[in-house]
């Protein structure tokens, strides 16, 4: 059993870019905005329900421009895991902030949440509407047999409701 532990990497360019699995150094009030605002996949979603995904997922990976253990650090883009760490694993809400795009920061957070010990021999799932290249160079491929797998859709109003919030 390895556990989970909380892990930092440090880009060894000049531009000094972090990545950890602390969940305790996200900045939520961007993960929301983000999610809440520009997101194409959970546009609208309430702060209580990001928090709740953050808590529940086994793995968050925040990327920040410095070492949020050592400095003031802006958080400038996150993913995060729902996982058995056996077989299966998700990958969702995956985001870089829009001024920091174009310098291979999600393709760093890739290929390090894919060669996690616990994460990388499991199957791992993402739905994307245009970044299928991005993925594609991390193993990613489009669904084989679709015809045998099913899913059942999210149901905003179930939600809301489970968590006795007011869409
Ligand atoms: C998609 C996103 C995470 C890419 O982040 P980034 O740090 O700018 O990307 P990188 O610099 O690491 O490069 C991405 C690579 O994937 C490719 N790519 C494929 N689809 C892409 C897309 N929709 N947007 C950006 N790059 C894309 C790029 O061409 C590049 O490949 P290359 O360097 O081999 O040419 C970022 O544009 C983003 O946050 N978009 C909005 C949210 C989003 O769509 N998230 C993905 C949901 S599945």
């Amino acid at each position: 059993m390895w556990g989970i532990e909380k892990t930092l990497w440090t880009s060894n360019d000049e531009k000094g870019f972090t990545i950890s699995t602390d969940k305790s150094l996200l900045d939520t009030e961007i993960i929301y905005n983000f999610l809440s605002k520009e997101s194409y996949w959970a546009k609208g979603i309430t702060k209580e329900l990001v928090i709740e995904s953050i808590q529940n997922s086994i793995l968050c990976y925040g990327i920040y421009q410095r070492n949020p253990n050592e400095d003031f650090a802006k958080q400038v883009g996150f993913a995060r895991v729902v996982s058995d760490l056996v077989r299966f694993s998700w990958i969702g809400d995956v985001f870089i902030l829009p001024e920091y795009r174009g310098y291979g920061l999600s393709k760093w957070l890739m290929s390090i949440i894919t060669e996690h010990p616990n994460l990388k021999g499991t199957s791992f799932q993402l739905a994307t509407k245009d970044a299928h290249s991005l993925y594609a160079q991390f193993g990613f491929k489009p669904l084989e047999q679709a015809e045998n797998r099913m899913a059942r859709p999210l149901d905003w109003q179930v939600i809301y409701e489970g968590y006795k919030l007011n869409e």
